[in-house]
């Protein structure tokens, strides 16, 4: 029995990698988008107008949240979080070492400095133990917050990690790019911690058709200072009453990611559907390990990714077979010019950084392109041995 519905409305290709993930969404919500962009060109408002509230109350309503507030990206969700929390030059602001530079940039725009712990190995999300270590050593003081990234999808250890910040006094925020449908104990990731940074970037989950962010939070304050700080501070027009931003979302992009979310939750079930495909065929796999996860967790699967050895040798096989791989992350962020290029060991991430790799994963792959993964990753054993 299939594992997997060939997905109906999507051309059929024998070329299962024609298409990456942005355009086959955009393909395949095409009708929807261009009436709604056709709405918008005609409605004469173009930025943080009736697009983007509706997009914010119905985003709230998805994520079972009080507030949304659209921004222009997921990056300077980060920022306006800090700057509303007034955490920023002076503080401290932890981040998981294996994650995205946006991660650590947001963070830094904020003025506050990133410093890092490490991930636990089989989530590659942020890991309790090793928050606490650097909350009580000398790189911990001055330390205000930690940004919990949900990693490809994954909830992070949420009731643990709140443990430790509720003990150290710190807030637990949480980056929810990756994670858009990920459910932690029956909860959507974006309502656990104070505030959660949304990038809906073209390649996420749910993807618009350019740059877009959100904020979401239960804490009316703090959204309402969002809104302040997303437009020059501005509490009436042209009157600023903090030195904001400019961080708007436009309402281009608003329609596009309400025409999306009214599918979000079929192509979260897709994702599901096709890592349960991955999961079945590469059950005892010598080549690579499937990813786990944790009981208590729902995976949004933003990516699929596998651990393996010979990792780079196993990508170039994969490429040279035409299979769409990718390495994210290669380097770990506490490694990064960009943020102190230490040598300090946080050995997960290294390991991670060393190890991982992203397999084709969107909702308008079919089975067969699945089954097309595995037998070149079987090919490579037979290479190898
Ligand atoms: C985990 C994570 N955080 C933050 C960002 C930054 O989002 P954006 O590219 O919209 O600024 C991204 C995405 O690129 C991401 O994957």
């Amino acid at each position: 029995m299939p594992v997997m519905d060939e997905i109906e409305d999507m051309p059929s290709t024998t070329n299962h990698w024609a298409l990456l993930y942005p355009q086959a969404d955009q393909r395949h919500h095409e009708a929807a988008l261009t009436h709604a962009m056709q709405r918008v060109c005609a409605s004469g408002s173009y930025i943080l107008g009736a697009e983007v509230e509706a997009f914010e109350t119905e985003f709230a309503a998805f994520l079972g949240v009080n507030q949304v507030k659209g921004v222009a990206n997921g990056t300077d969700a980060i920022e306006l979080i800090l700057r509303a929390l007034d955490i920023g030059e002076g503080s401290k602001v932890v981040v998981p070492s294996f994650a995205p530079s946006a991660v650590a940039a947001g963070v830094a725009r904020s003025g506050a400095e990133p410093v890092f712990a490490d991930i636990e190995p089989g989530t590659f999300t942020l890991c309790p133990e090793s928050l606490e270590d650097l909350l009580r050593s000398p790189r911990g003081r001055g330390v205000k917050a930690a940004v919990v990234v949900h990693l490809y999808g994954h909830p992070a250890s949420w009731e643990s990690l709140q443990r430790v910040a509720d003990a150290h006094g710190i807030e637990l925020l949480e980056d929810c790019a990756q994670a858009h449908g990920a459910l932690w104990q029956g909860r959507a990731v974006g309502t656990l911690g104070r505030a959660a940074a949304f990038s809906f970037y073209p390649t996420k989950n749910l993807a618009a058709l350019g740059d877009a962010g959100a904020v979401a939070t239960n804490d009316a304050a703090l959204a309402e200072r969002v809104c302040l700080i997303r437009q020059y501070g501005w509490k009436e027009r042209n009157i600023s009453l903090y030195a904001g931003v400019n961080s708007r979302l436009d309402e281009l992009q608003a329609a596009v990611l309400r025409v999306k979310l009214g599918a979000l939750n079929e192509s979260i079930l897709k994702r599901r559907r096709l890592a349960a495909a991955y999961d079945a065929l590469l059950l005892g796999s010598r080549v690579v390990q499937a990813p786990v996860v944790r009981g208590g967790c729902e995976h949004a699967y933003h990516q699929y990714v596998v651990r393996c050895e010979r990792r780079d040798a196993l990508m170039q096989h994969l490429q040279r077979a035409g299979i769409p791989v990718a390495v994210l992350y290669p380097v770990p962020l506490h490694r990064q010019r960009a943020f102190g290029g230490g040598n300090e060991i946080l050995l997960e991430s290294d390991r991670a950084a060393a190890a991982v790799l992203s397999l084709p994963m969107h909702p308008y792959l079919s089975e067969d392109a699945v089954r097309v993964v595995f037998e070149a990753l079987e090919n490579f054993k037979n290479e190898g041995s």
